[in-house]
């Protein structure tokens, strides 16, 4: 299987400062995994266990204080933003709350078209397409955020997502802030997505019935570590770490 991301010994601390003292707390703590081509890798721990610090540093949003970055062999670490600018279309991110990440000033269409190289009715022309491909109507390509549901607006968002033509999608706890009954069409929607575009996904979650879903493999994150890592099927069959059972029992 082809490795499109690997990571070594990742690290990220972060300096706390109050009106008393200044703290360091570590949030990821010496990380290694690799990611293949085409797969869903799940990734699942609690609340602040570093899941969202990880995705945005190995697409290189944010920094890592130590470790290596490499995707399909090129190291892309310590790579300048003038060189990284070329493989920033590859690599996209979906946030949790889509009320907060489309600027209710822009109109759908235009949103996506943002993404897009070529003349102005290429870009229309596209945009459509790809909206069309996320189920959203062409008569609604002028319509702004707060005409659309949330469901509806995680659409939209993954259509901005998707008119870069990238390669790779962190998504982050996407579904969380829907109607129960709107995400497991959003879920399907990410599934048929990834086949169309031939995508890979890194998929960050609380919902192990989600992982259960939609992950080939699942990583669990606990405080800053990867405690157990294997194939979903493995993981709900043979929990190794303490953790992991916990998770999968509270779920059941
Ligand atoms: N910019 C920052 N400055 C200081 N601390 C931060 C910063 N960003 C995140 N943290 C801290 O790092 C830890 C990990 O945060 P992170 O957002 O990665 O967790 P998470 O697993 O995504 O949590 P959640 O499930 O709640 O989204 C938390 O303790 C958080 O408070
Ligand atoms: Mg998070």
């Amino acid at each position: 299987m082809e490795i499109l991301w690997k990571v070594e010994d990742l690290f990220k601390e972060y300096e706390i400062k109050s009106e008393f003292e200044r703290k360091k707390i570590t949030v990821l703590k010496n990380i290694n995994l690799e990611i293949y081509k085409g797969e869903t890798f799940g990734l699942v721990g609690e609340s602040g266990s570093g899941k969202t610090t990880f995705g945005k540093i190995l697409i290189r949003l944010i920094d890592p204080d130590n470790g290596r970055i490499f995707f399909k062999d090129l190291e892309i670490t310590k790579m300048p933003e003038s060189q990284l600018r070329k493989y920033r279309k590859k690599f996209q991110i979906i946030f949790q709350d889509p009320y907060k990440s489309l600027n209710p000033r822009i109109c759908c269409g235009y949103t996506v078209m943002e993404g897009i190289d070529g003349n102005k009715k290429e870009k229309i022309e596209k945009a459509i397409e790809i909206l069309n491909d996320v189920g959203i109507k062409k008569e609604r390509f002028y319509d702004y955020p707060h005409q659309f549901s949330g469901g509806e607006r995680q659409r939209i968002a993954i259509a901005r997502a998707l008119s870069t033509n990238p390669e790779f999608i962190v998504c982050d706890e996407p579904t969380s802030n829907l109607d129960v009954s709107i995400q497991g069409q959003i879920l399907n929607l990410f599934i048929d997505l990834k086949e169309k575009f031939n995508l890979t996904y890194l998929f960050i979650t609380h919902n192990l019935k989600i992982i259960k879903f939609i992950a080939d493999r699942v990583a669990i994150m606990y405080k800053g570590e990867i405690v157990e890592m294997n194939k979903t099927e493995e993981i709900f069959k043979n929990p190794s770490h303490p953790y992991t059972f916990k998770l999968l029992k509270n779920e059941i």
